[in-house]
């Protein structure tokens, strides 16, 4: 079976309660529970896995790698800075594995730091500004 990590980088634990007018009202769980749904639906075997530190999310990509598990990687306020996850981003899709960025809110129109992401440039694709259905498009697009 197609297998796909989906991993979220620091604070989507807070969802539903995190900035509603700009994340939306549903809860991390809400999450997890949608894709789960979905990944059921399009007999993809996904986890969905959240945390705020950033050799954790480094130490998954590893495994991503390892398992030969595509990835859909929210990496959050990362994106923004963070080499390290660009690297490990790097292996995954050079070992031919495709890996989606997603984003729920579409950064290019919020505040300039958010504009750039180091990590839209080893990834497969970016997926941004469809609030959760960016991770429901991206398990869909893996699916084929
Ligand atoms: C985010 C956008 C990032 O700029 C921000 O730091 C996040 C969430 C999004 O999903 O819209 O934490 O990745």
């Amino acid at each position: 079976m197609n297998k796909v990590l989906v991993l979220n980088g620091p604070n989507l634990n807070r969802l539903g309660s995190r900035e509603p007018e700009v994340y939306g009202t549903a809860s991390y769980n809400d999450l997890v529970a949608m894709i789960s749904v979905l990944a059921v639906t399009l007999n993809i075997e996904a986890e969905v896995r959240q945390t705020n530190d950033e050799s954790e999310l480094v130490s998954w990509l590893h495994e991503a790698v390892d398992s030969r598990a595509q990835v859909i990687l929210n990496p959050a306020a990362f994106t923004h800075y963070s080499y390290s996850l660009r690297d490990a981003c790097a292996m995954v899709t050079s070992a031919g594995l495709n890996l989606i960025e997603v984003h729920i809110s579409n950064p290019h129109s919020r505040e300039e730091f958010r504009h750039n992401s180091v990590i839209s440039g080893v990834a497969t694709g970016v997926i941004a500004g469809f609030g959760i259905d960016s991770y429901l498009l991206a398990l869909r697009q893996l699916s084929h």
